[in-house]
């Protein structure tokens, strides 16, 4: 799509080992393949997919016809992406994809390819087209079926088709864009100009769930409950009588792998749990309190609290912090995990988007590693094989399969929670005492948003303290202490977020109540951007 580039790579990582899972080939016989051609919305399409039920895979867009033979897709699925086909770098696909009689739906950009690649013409629409639009569709059949004569659908291109490669016919079209929606009249492949995977698509799901269904014939095997089942028996059989380590955070992600394991393995699961001493008010016993409640399985619970205070005295830069958190919680881990006897394998919750092999061009938004990987060098430095049981998944169908395992509610939608903890929260350099103040101040913030129903519709809560001081006045003094900032965001992805727009009765509750019961803070502000251009955490 024509838009800009969003940095969206903060998740994505190129160290991530290939295929050392338990894959599950038998729900993923019916496969759709997503080729990326750079678009922000890749991942979003993938999800779409698998909403109806069908498994679906992001690929590099220049695979070869061979190696998408070798996973025997059902359907191909061509992304948008950021630029013009006329562009001497653009994103190609091997043009033999068009001969191997899969289903093709090109997405905008994708679209554009499709055409330009089979002898139709695409060109610079006079103005650039952004938001909605009013598509007539004309024809009803397979992609449209059941659909009105009119929807709305959400446009973002700079090209369109002009003319239609030979053999398509026009299947709908808005004011501005006559070959909205394209078909081949004998084979199986279709265009988009438009984006059926974003929610301002009217009916966007079932376009896609026709295309998938109607047209490409999937029947929609994949699905949670299957997954959990044939995962467990997978882990069963490769790991056998040996013994697995988990890192515990008390997140989703590692409570998800740790329950999966514990049905598959039980008593050969030992769990770590590093405590730093950046963690929330009482979270390291409601971790192992969670964790107790779950599984009789083996915990460790490692009070290195010290050691990273230590490490991280007098550091005040972001990344530095970050580095020296990553450095100890290794070390910490590498000594622990050495005291396991007969340890083969460690188990990390590493999720789909970490592990996608996609991005348009080398230096396209997909070419960065995210910075955010703390423990990315672990299984190296351990020297033990990986199990990432949840390496297929996104995150919304981890919180799904934690609920099938039957984890509780209130942990499986927990608000993720950063790797270095309450370092990347109190501004500057790190001291107990300020670490104290802050994990005060954040206890009040989540206790009141939970009060007020309002935990899960917010995708992310905390309190930043900051490095300035204020002047106030409390009783008949004056008083010269901190301001801290409440900081709530919603989100879909975390790439982008949009700050909550919380009821100002429940900021006033919040802010009363940390002025009052926080010793050292004073002052409260509540964090208004957005992000981009602002990030979620304040470091
Ligand atoms: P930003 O601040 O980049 O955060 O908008 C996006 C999401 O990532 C989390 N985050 C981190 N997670 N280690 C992590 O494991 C980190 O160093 C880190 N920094 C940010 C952040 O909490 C948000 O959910």
């Amino acid at each position: 799509m024509n838009s800009p580039q969003s940095n969206s790579s903060d998740t994505q990582s190129e160290n991530a080992p290939k295929n050392q899972t338990a894959s599950s080939d038998a729900l993923q016989n019916e496969r759709v393949l997503v080729l990326d051609f750079g678009s922000q919305f890749a991942q979003l399409i993938a999800r779409r997919v698998r909403d109806q039920n069908v498994y679906c895979e992001i690929v590099r867009h220049d695979i070869s016809a061979q190696s998408v033979m070798a996973r025997k897709p059902m359907a191909l699925i061509f992304s948008g992406g950021p630029s013009s086909v006329y562009d001497t770098r653009a994103p190609k696909c091997d043009p033999k994809l068009f001969e191997l009689g899969i289903p093709i739906l090109g997405i905008c950009y994708g679209m554009q390819l499709t055409a330009h690649t089979l002898g139709g013409s695409v060109q610079a629409c006079p103005t650039r087209e952004y938001g909605r639009a009013r598509l007539s569709i004309k024809d009803m059949e397979k992609l449209f079926a059941g659909f009105p004569s009119e929807i709305d659908v959400w446009m973002s291109h700079g090209d369109q088709v002009q003319k239609l490669p030979e053999g398509f016919e026009t299947l709908a079209g808005t004011t501005t864009c006559p070959h909205a929606a394209v078909k081949h009249q004998s084979l199986p492949i279709f265009g988009l100009q438009f984006h059926p995977e974003v929610s301002h698509t009217a009916l966007g799901g079932t376009l896609i769930h026709n295309f998938l269904y109607n047209v490409a014939g999937c029947q929609g095997r994949w699905h949670l409950s299957n997954f959990a089942e044939q995962t467990i028996s997978q882990l069963r059989d490769k790991i056998g009588s040996d013994r697995v380590i988990c890192g515990l955070s008390g997140g989703v992600d590692s409570s998800v792998t740790a329950a999966l394991l514990y049905k598959a393995i039980g008593p050969q699961l030992t769990c770590i749990l590093i405590d730093n001493g950046l963690l929330r008010k009482d979270e390291q016993s409601a971790v192992i309190r969670e964790f107790t409640d779950h599984f009789q399985a083996d915990l460790r619970v490692v009070n290195a609290s010290e050691r990273f205070l230590e490490t991280l005295a007098g550091i005040r830069d972001p990344q530095e912090k970050r580095r020296r958190i990553g450095h100890a919680f290794i070390e910490c881990f590498k000594q622990e995990a050495l005291k396991i006897n007969g340890a083969k394998y460690l188990a990390q919750g590493t999720l789909y988007p970490d592990v996608i092999e996609s991005g348009a061009a080398p230096d396209g938004p997909a070419a960065t590693i995210k910075l955010h990987h703390n423990v990315g060098g672990l299984p190296e430095q351990l020297g033990f094989d990986l199990v990432e049981p949840l390496r297929d998944l996104f995150k919304d169908e981890v919180r799904k399969l934690g609920i099938e395992l039957g984890l509780p509610e209130h942990l499986v939608w927990r608000h993720p929670f950063p790797g270095p903890g309450l370092a990347v929260r109190c501004l500057g350099d790190i001291t107990q005492a300020k670490l104290d103040v802050l994990r005060e101040a954040d206890e009040i913030l989540i206790t009141e948003i939970k009060n007020a129903n309002l935990y899960r519709q917010t995708s992310q809560a905390f309190v930043v303290l900051l490095e300035s001081q204020s002047v106030g006045v409390m009783g008949d003094s004056r008083t010269y202490e901190n301001a801290v900032a409440i900081r709530c965001v919603n989100t879909d992805d975390f790439m982008t977020a949009d700050w909550s727009r919380l009821p100002y009765d429940l900021l006033a509750r919040v802010s009363t109540r940390i002025i009052n019961e926080v010793r050292g803070v004073n002052r409260v502000c509540y964090d208004i951007s957005s992000k981009p251009p602002a990030t979620i955490e304040w470091e």
